[in-house]
């Protein structure tokens, strides 16, 4: 059978991660998929940079734009980052060129997705974006497969592994903030601009894809309630603890009378849910469905091995030669609502 032919931007974090799995894992994804994954070409900003990975036999592309037009690739996967500039263009480019597109750019689709999604669906093409969402844990999958029979009434859950990371470690060691978050910078979690984490942005901006795919409305950054963990203080985690709570920064989605209402703060989580011994770098989604009920998903929410899991998924769906809807918007299109600040309950 003949190979999926991929060409990859950004070899960063992720994008060294998804080299390493295909080169470990060829054989089995070959397998699984039906066809070989052969990685063409690739492209970043240095190519002098060392990068502890096997680029033999790959073009370098300067211009990751090339990636876009290249006869010989049928699927561009874009892990630079950003919501506009190259990123944007190249994505915009590669679904008006016919490639497939696979993206872990959570900020691009929660700025662009809708108009992206349209791109895509007009060309026929997958624009996929399983590690966009909550690293390893596979629920763009959930939403569209196994729960698809279901109307969602409801969706929360840890989103950013850096900020759980932090109020983890704050509280098992009684470090700072500053010296925390160093450490999740270098452990890969966090994003290029960390303020998006420690601010609720990049949280905001999952729970707006989140909400996309799982209510079938449009992707609403801007609907989106933020507030971060900055303010979070180890007394207040310490407090927090005696009254029998956790602090989470949590992103929620719910349907209400007017719409839509999505936000992202921290709460206190009572001891005895699961969600709050959700410790560390991990994540997990909440989601309520009307006949399914209640459902939990877990598992790593950042870093090189669980993000390149993700994006490889999407990769295998292509090479299946499975049509993927970006978002599906129903006839029943639903508003989306500003949350007001006070209404913080779960
Ligand atoms: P990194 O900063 O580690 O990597 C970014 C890569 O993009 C680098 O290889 C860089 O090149 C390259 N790059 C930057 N600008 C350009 C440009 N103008 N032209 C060509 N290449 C460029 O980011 P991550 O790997 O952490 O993240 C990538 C994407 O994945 C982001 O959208 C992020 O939000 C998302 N993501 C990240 C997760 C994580 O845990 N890290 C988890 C889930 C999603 P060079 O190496 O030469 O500098
Ligand atoms: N910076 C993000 C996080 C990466 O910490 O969750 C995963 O999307």
């Amino acid at each position: 059978n003949s190979p999926l032919r991929i060409g990859i931007a950004g070899l960063g974090t992720v994008g060294a991660g998804v080299v390493k799995l295909l080169a470990e894992h060829g054989r089995l994804l070959s397998v699984r998929a039906g066809r070989p994954f052969k990685v063409v070409a690739v492209s970043a900003r240095s190519k002098a940079k060392k990068r502890d990975i096997d680029l033999s036999g790959m073009r370098w592309e300067k211009d990751p734009m090339a990636l876009a037009t290249a006869p010989d690739i049928d699927v561009v996967v874009e892990l630079i980052g950003g919501s506009g500039g190259v990123a944007r263009r190249l994505v915009q480019k590669a679904l008006a060129s016919g490639k497939h597109v696979v993206t872990a750019n959570k900020a691009l689709l929660a700025l662009h997705g809708t108009e992206l999604a349209a791109l895509a669906e007009k060309k026929q093409r997958n624009l996929a974006f399983e590690a966009a969402v909550a690293g390893g844990i596979p629920i763009i999958k959930a939403l569209r497969e196994g729960l698809a029979g279901n109307r969602v009434k409801r969706l929360y859950g840890i989103l950013n592994g850096t900020c759980n990371y932090i109020l983890t470690t704050m509280r098992e060691t009684g470090r700072d903030f500053d010296v925390v978050l160093a450490e999740a910078q270098a452990a890969g979690y966090a994003e290029a601009d960390p303020t998006f984490d420690v601010d609720g942005i990049d949280a905001a901006h999952k729970l707006a894809v989140l909400t996309g795919a799982a209510f079938g409305a449009k992707v609403d950054f801007a609907g989106v309630h933020v507030e971060g963990i900055r303010r979070v203080t180890s007394m207040d985690i310490e407090f927090a603890q005696e009254l029998g709570y956790r602090i989470k920064l949590l992103g929620l989605a719910r349907e209400t009378r007017y719409g839509i209402e999505q936000r992202v703060h921290p709460c206190m989580v009572p001891l005895d849910t699961p969600i709050a011994h959700i410790e560390g770098v991990f994540n997990a989604v909440v989601v309520e469905g009307d006949f399914v009920g209640t459902t939990m998903f877990q598992g790593r929410g950042a870093g090189q091995g669980p993000t390149a899991s993700a994006v490889v998924a999407d990769l295998v769906d292509v090479a299946r030669g499975r049509h993927m809807p970006a978002f599906v918007v129903p006839a029943e299109k639903l508003a989306t609502k500003k949350a007001s600040p006070m209404d913080r309950h779960v």
